[in-house]
């Protein structure tokens, strides 16, 4: 398939390594167009693009960007694009890192606020795996306790598409719903990176308390923040899981 990437981040870069790998054709954009971009879609295997032109002649598009940028994009940057093209969302809210939105904070799904903002359906994907995750725990098709990615939006044929992308990257797929569903993998919910296989996420998404998800993420920041080390990656999903073990 033809894929244009918009960010080139922790997920973004991560995204464009395992399609260019599977064989896909892979254009990248950030909010720069100048030489850094060129050396970084060079070492990934990917063409270098503008944001205007990233969006043309492809079949998806991942948009991989922090919530707070969604509104910066070029006005009309998919006004001429085709409704075919599936628009994937990436993203994540964190108040500390992209101020605080009205909407989110009233608790507005993430992406339907995404989808909104650039008049077009979305599919929220590659959102629950933290970029170490996806750049290293991938599996094969059918291994035991291959790690699995929730999925969700309001086109069925899309969503298959898109968990045909997650395969390549070496995950299992799960279907978590329509667009306004997927507050059940944002952050604060059980299904956010704890690195689960396919049954244990989907009883995971079923456990999600939308009320609770920005206490428990605002919180979980805010102890991550306050340890003296870094934390290693497993450490991180031991603490995420530990967010939801049944003695708290
Ligand atoms: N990191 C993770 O583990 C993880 C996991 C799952 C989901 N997510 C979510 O995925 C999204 C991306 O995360 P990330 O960690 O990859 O973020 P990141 O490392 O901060 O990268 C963000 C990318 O977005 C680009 N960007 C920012 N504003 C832009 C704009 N106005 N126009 C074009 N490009 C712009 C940046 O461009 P420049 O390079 O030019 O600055 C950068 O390449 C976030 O919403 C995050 O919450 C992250």
């Amino acid at each position: 398939m033809k894929i244009g990437i918009i960010g080139t981040g922790a997920i973004g870069v991560t995204i464009a390594k395992k399609m260019v790998k599977a064989g896909h054709t892979v254009k990248v954009a950030n909010s720069d167009n100048g030489d850094k971009l060129k050396t970084r879609a060079k070492e990934l295997g990917a063409q270098p693009s503008s944001l205007e032109d990233v969006v043309n002649n492809v079949d998806v598009i991942i948009l991989s960007l922090p919530t707070v940028a969604i509104p910066t994009l070029p006005k009309n940057i998919f006004s001429n694009i085709d409704d075919r093209v599936i628009i994937v969302d990436t993203s994540n809210y964190y108040p500390f890192r992209d101020a605080q939105i009205e909407d989110l904070q009233n608790g507005k799904t993430e992406s339907v606020w995404v989808s909104e903002h650039l008049g077009r359906p979305v599919i929220k994907a590659f959102n629950n795996l933290l970029a170490e995750t996806l750049l290293s725990g991938g599996k094969e098709s059918g291994s035991e306790n291959r790690i699995a990615m929730a999925i969700a939006g309001d086109d069925a044929n899309a969503k298959k598409i898109i968990a045909g992308l997650v395969n390549d990257a070496g995950f299992d797929a799960v279907d978590s719903g329509s667009l306004e569903n997927s507050w059940r993998h944002q952050p604060g919910t059980p299904a956010y990176c704890t690195e689960l296989n396919k049954e244990e996420l989907r009883i995971s998404l079923d456990k999600a308390h939308k009320e609770k998800a920005p206490t428990i993420r605002d919180k979980a920041i805010k102890d991550l923040g306050s340890r003296t080390t870094y934390p290693s990656h497993q450490e991180i999903i031991e603490f995420n899981r530990n967010l939801f073990t049944d003695k708290k």
